[in-house]
């Protein structure tokens, strides 16, 4: 994984990531992705019209996506969307796309819902990220957000036996690795609800994180616990899921089809052959479809 600075604010680039072999496919997290499902099914509506899955990935979570009519996984990296369409296939459900989440490709309010997990950690712009997941939403669509929690168990006795030198305590994001941060929730509260979103529940998720537990407790067993734990635990777990509602006026562009608009300049697009074409004057960014991929990384 690279990180490019080709736009601001810069990008956790994963294109030619081995993401999926690297870290999930027999990498012992079946814990993990088990107590992410059930969260998510706890806090997403189980039907609507067309929901955005923004950080796809290789698609890991998309099969919990099936009740909405038209499903787009957005993702800044081509390989990993190829991977996806891979394995999801491309039967008019799923449109795939590659963009940068600040740069989003969509007229605004397109949306019914969006769900953003293990991403938001990547963003050095939280609050410029989340405005633009807001401009693609309509009013009243529900935005399910992960984001990896600073103030978890394990920071605060790390911190309390000084072997942190960050504070766990502290609202502000800590970056611990280049373009990886931590988050308090304090702070992702403040920042969704300024960005246009009515936070209406928080689960902790994944509080038996802990490698000898995982170990010698079955994941089922462990995902089992931590299900009970989520509608009630304090957030002292390493991850926690939002679900949050688009507020305010903006439009409502859900019941047309979907139409993209240029990233560059936010025009509108002509289609012709494999190639998008914006309308506007002095802009004129060509934008390519390759391989049943829209490719909005760079024009042509
Ligand atoms: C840790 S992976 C999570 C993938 C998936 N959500 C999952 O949980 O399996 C982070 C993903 O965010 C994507 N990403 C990071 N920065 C991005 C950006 N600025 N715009 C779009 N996608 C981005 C990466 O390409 C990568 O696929």
């Amino acid at each position: 994984m690279s990180t490019t600075q080709e736009s601001s604010p810069p990008i956790c680039d994963y294109e030619g990531s081995g993401y999926r072999q690297d870290f999930w496919q027999g990498r012992g997290r079946d814990y993990e992705d088990r107590v992410e499902r059930i969260a998510l099914r706890r806090l997403l509506p189980r039907s609507g019209r067309r929901i955005l899955e923004i950080g796809a990935g290789f698609g890991r979570l998309t099969d919990e996506l099936g009740g909405f009519e038209q499903v787009v996984l957005l993702d800044y990296s081509r390989t990993l969307l190829a991977e996806a369409r891979a394995h999801l296939g491309d039967d008019g459900r799923c449109t795939y796309v590659a963009a940068d989440v600040y740069r989003m490709p969509f007229q605004p309010g397109s949306f019914d819902a969006a769900t953003m997990i293990r991403v938001i950690h990547h963003m050095a712009d939280v609050p410029a990220a989340l405005r633009s997941i807001r401009g693609a939403l309509a009013p009243g669509a529900v935005f399910v957000l992960e984001y990896a929690n600073k103030r978890n168990l394990k920071a605060m006795l790390r911190h309390a036996l000084r072997r942190q030198d960050w504070s766990p305590y502290d609202p502000q994001p800590v970056e611990f690795v280049r373009l990886n941060f931590d988050f308090h929730p304090a702070y992702m509260q403040r920042a969704v609800q300024a960005a246009g979103f009515r936070v209406e529940r928080r689960l902790p998720v994944s509080y038996f994180r802990v490698g000898v537990l995982k170990r010698i407790v079955p994941a089922g067993v462990l995902a089992a616990l931590d299900a009970a734990v989520q509608p009630w635990g304090p957030l002292y777990a390493p991850s926690v899921f939002t679900r949050n509602v688009a507020v305010g006026e903006g439009p409502d562009a859900v019941g047309e089809p979907l139409r993209f608009r240029c990233p560059s300049c936010g025009g509108d697009l002509l289609a012709g052959g494999d190639v998008l074409t914006c309308q506007t004057a002095g802009c004129g960014a060509r934008w390519a479809v390759r391989d049943g991929i829209y490719d909005f990384k760079e024009p042509l």
